[in-house]
């Protein structure tokens, strides 16, 4: 399969969708900011939170919340909640304005600091949890945590899960780190027993992973 034929075909389909990466980009006033997922990832976390109906979710790397605003309105309609981790304050200061600008901002809460100390210290439970922290290390480190804090049937995914096939060029030599760290992340829940896990190719790779009952 032609898979930039198939994407440009997918995408056209989809163009009329109000909530689109571009407009969100262009609507937020900060510039500098970590990068956001593509529509189809934003998609695909819709139709997941519809089939799943998760009361509670977890995300780690809010950025200026594109991520957040597109599993919002989803959850808006039954009553759920997000819990949004990010480490930088004036990202985070942006993202809240894009929530209220969204009509969202009540079916969110941001937590702002290291998504390490403030994961491996929390005591609540998630239905699903959307991994997308700039620091990819975190990835395969705080899995363990992920575990314990992801109810029996809930589901993880994980941003960025192919960047090690991905071709950065040498002028990338920061990026050889990243993709190391994902590689061992998506050796880890590959082979994980407590996983019944996927990496579908779209976005930059997005794991689907599934905690198993028993
Ligand atoms: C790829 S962006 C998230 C994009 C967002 N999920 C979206 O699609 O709209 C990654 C974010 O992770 C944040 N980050 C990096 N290291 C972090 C850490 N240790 N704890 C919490 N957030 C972190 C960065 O500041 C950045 O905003």
């Amino acid at each position: 399969m032609d898979f930039k034929k198939a994407s440009a075909y997918i995408e056209r389909l989809y163009e009329k969708r109000k909530l689109t990466k571009k407009q969100y980009i262009e609507t937020t006033e900060l510039k500098e900011f970590g990068t956001v997922v593509d529509d189809d990832v934003a998609r695909m976390l819709q139709v997941l939170i519809t089939l799943v109906r998760p009361r509670k979710i977890l995300e780690i790397g809010t950025s200026v919340g594109f991520s957040t605003v597109s599993m919002a309105k989803v959850i808006k309609q039954y009553g759920g909640k997000i819990v949004t981790v990010e480490i930088d304050r004036d990202v985070a200061r942006q993202a809240v304005k894009n929530f209220e600008r969204e009509g969202v901002k009540e079916q969110i809460e941001v937590r702002i600091g290291d998504a390490r100390a403030i994961i491996s210290s929390m005591n609540e439970e998630f239905d699903l949890i959307f991994q997308d922290v700039g620091d990819k290390k975190l990835y395969g480190e705080m899995l363990e945590d992920y575990i314990r804090v992801l109810k029996p049937g809930g589901v993880l995914l994980a941003e960025d899960t192919l960047f090690p096939v991905f071709d950065f060029g040498s002028d990338f030599s920061d990026l050889t780190q990243m993709c190391e760290a994902l590689d061992i992340f998506n050796k880890k829940i590959a082979d994980c027993p407590q996983f019944e896990s996927t990496l579908l190719p779209i976005g930059d790779g997005l794991t689907v992973a599934v905690k198993r009952i028993c």
